[in-house]
This record gives structure tokens, C-alpha cells and sequence, in this order.
């Protein structure tokens, strides 16, 4: 689903940074290694993709300004439903994608997807675990990973792999989102409750997910790669909210409500479960949501 960018306010900080805080992505809630077609979340990251299309336009384009236009092989590592995927064939018109997960279910929804926006034939799939190296897969023009390198079990012995994997000068870009989305009003009762969910799920994460807010910077230079940019951007959605931004807000508390359970007061649960009850505080009828998503970027180059 594409909108246009005038249907979304953006506010852009870009800055040189030290990460102190954590990073995730919207479809994080939940455990490591879980069912690998949990409920909601390729709809989550389809959803994500089109509200957060301008990020990922601008995003392409800084890459295809270090790439050049000479990119042929792109590898799309833990690519889910393929958000980068379409991204890059569509930024890069003469290349094909390897997309690379552990989700036969993901893998088969990108296919179904590629197939009927007519690029089948530019699109494979590898299921595979991408913190076991990449095999088979040389001479990359680019390697991305967006909200995936905190998911594996070693990202350090990962991005050896994916150096390996990369030509001399070919590029890696990777994307991390800043914990959880916010929906609600800031500034009152909403906006609190989801301060406190975003604190208690910050602390889950950092027992099941403990790579979350890594120092990428730092594990891409120790990698061998060496990084050109590195940008945390704050995006906002604004009304006019474009079409799916309910239903992105319903199945992301409906997600985080069975994950919360026994980690906030019954009471932030009894407000969690009015922003998904079909009554008059249901998310998917309110016109005051305000998305907010900070989302951070590192660009780094194999040595030629
Ligand atoms: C949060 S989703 C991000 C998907 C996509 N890159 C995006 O930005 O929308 C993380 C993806 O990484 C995949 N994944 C998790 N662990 C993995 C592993 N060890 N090897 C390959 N893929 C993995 C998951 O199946 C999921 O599709």
C-alpha cells in the first residue's frame, strides 16, 4: 500500500551518535526462536513497510548514492516478507535479490508477493540461519539487513559471513529500529501507558533478544567493514493517517497485550485491552494516533 509523502509529517534528526538505548523493531515483541509464523507479524512488517515508505525511499537512495548504479547481486538477510527486497529491485533496476531467512513461512509469503508484482525471476529464496554464514552466496554488490542482525545468536560471527559474502567494495546497510513504536497522544494517560509498556518490553528484550541495541558501529569495524554513515532518523505519521495505520496500531497492542501479561499492573492491561475491544477507544477508529519510529542506519563498505 503506497501513500503519498505529503500524507505523512516527518521530522528528520540525523546525527552522529552513541547508542545508549535499545533497538528492536516493531515486530519484536515476542520471543527468539518462536513460531515461525507468529500471529500478526507479517502483516505487522507489510504494514510497517508502507507507513514507513518515504524512510525507505530516502534510505535506498543514500545507498545507491555510496553503491552507484552498478548493483547487480543484492542479498536481503532475515528479509521476513521482503519489505527490502522490493525496495532495492525497484531501486536498482537491473539487480536480483537473495533473500535470506530462517521462516519458510516468511520466505513463502515473499515469493507468493515477489510473483505477483511480476519479479519472480529477479527474486530467490534461501531459507537458512544467516548467523551460520552464507554459503554459496559470493561477490555481493550488497548485503542488507534491516531489524534482523539482533535476532541471531552471534551477529559478530554473522557479519564475518557477510563480509565474506561481499565483493571488495560492495556495501552493507543495516536497520535497526529504536524499541517499540509510539501511537498515542504524548503528553496524558495514553501516552504514559505506553511508556511503561515500552519500559517493561525494553526489559524482556533484553533477556531474549540480547543483541538489541548493539554497538553496530563498532561490531561492523571489528568485522572488517568500515562505515561511511551512520543516522538515527525520528519519523512521525500524522492525520491525515494513511489507510492500514489502525489496523498497524491494533495488531501491534494486540501482539505486545499477550506479551505484557504479568509484566504491567492490571490496570495498564485493562487499557491496553480498550485500545483493541471494537469500543469507542479502539485504535482502529481514532483519528489522534501520532506514529513516532526512530530509526537508525549504518552504511559500511568491504575494503577493496
Ligand atoms: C523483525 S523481522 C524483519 C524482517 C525484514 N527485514 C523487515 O525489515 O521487515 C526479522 C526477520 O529475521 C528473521 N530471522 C530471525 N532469526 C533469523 C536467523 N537466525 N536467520 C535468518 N533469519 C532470521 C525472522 O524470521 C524475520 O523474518
Amino acid at each position: 500500500m503506497a501513500h503519498a509523502p505529503q500524507h505523512q509529517h516527518q521530522h528528520q534528526h540525523q546525527h552522529q551518535h552513541q547508542h545508549q538505548h535499545q533497538h528492536g523493531h516493531p515486530a519484536s515483541a515476542h520471543p527468539r526462536h518462536s513460531d515461525p509464523t507468529p500471529n500478526g507479524l507479517p502483516e505487522i512488517l507489510d504494514l510497517d513497510a508502507a507507513l514507513f515508505a518515504p524512510h525507505l525511499t530516502a534510505l535506498t537512495g543514500r545507498i545507491a548514492c555510496l553503491a552507484g548504479d552498478d548493483v547487480r547481486h543484492i542479498v536481503d538477510l532475515g528479509s521476513g516478507t521482503g519489505t527490502g527486497t522490493f525496495a532495492l529491485l525497484e531501486r536498482f533496476p537491473a539487480a536480483r535479490v537473495t533473500a535470506v531467512d530462517s521462516s519458510p513461512a516468511m520466505l513463502e509469503r515473499l515469493t507468493s508477493a515477489a510473483r505477483n508484482r511480476g519479479l519472480g525471476d529477479r527474486v530467490r529464496t534461501l531459507e537458512a540461519d544467516a548467523g551460520a554464514g552464507l554459503p554459496g552466496v559470493v561477490d555481493a554488490d550488497l548485503v542488507w539487513a534491516s531489524a534482523s542482525l539482533h535476532h541471531l545468536d552471534d551477529p559478530a560471527a554473522a557479519l564475518a559471513g557477510v563480509r565474506a559474502a561481499l565483493r571488495p567494495g560492495g556495501l552493507l546497510a543495516v536497520a535497526e529500529v529504536d524499541g517499540m513504536p509510539k501511537f498515542l497522544p504524548e503528553g496524558g494517560g495514553p501516552g504514559e501507558l505506553e511508556i511503561r509498556c515500552r519500559a517493561a518490553l525494553d526489559g524482556l528484550h533484553a533477556e531474549r533478544l540480547p543483541h538489541r541495541g548493539a554497538d553496530w558501529g563498532s561490531l561492523l569495524a571489528a568485522a572488517g567493514l568500515s562505515v561511511e554513515q551512520e543516522r538515527a532518523e525520528r519519523w512521525e505519521v500524522r492525520a491525515p493517517l494513511p489507510e492500514g495505520t489502525g489496523r498497524y496500531a491494533f495488531l501491534f497492542f494486540e501482539r505486545i497485550r499477550g506479551t505484557l501479561e504479568g509484566h504491567v499492573s492490571s490496570e495498564d492491561l485493562a487499557a491496553l485491552d480498550r485500545l483493541i475491544d471494537g469500543g469507542p477507544l479502539d485504535v482502529r477508529h481514532r483519528d489522534d494516533l501520532v506514529v513516532r519510529s526512530t530509526r537508525e542506519t549504518w552504511l559500511a563498505r568491504r575494503p577493496a
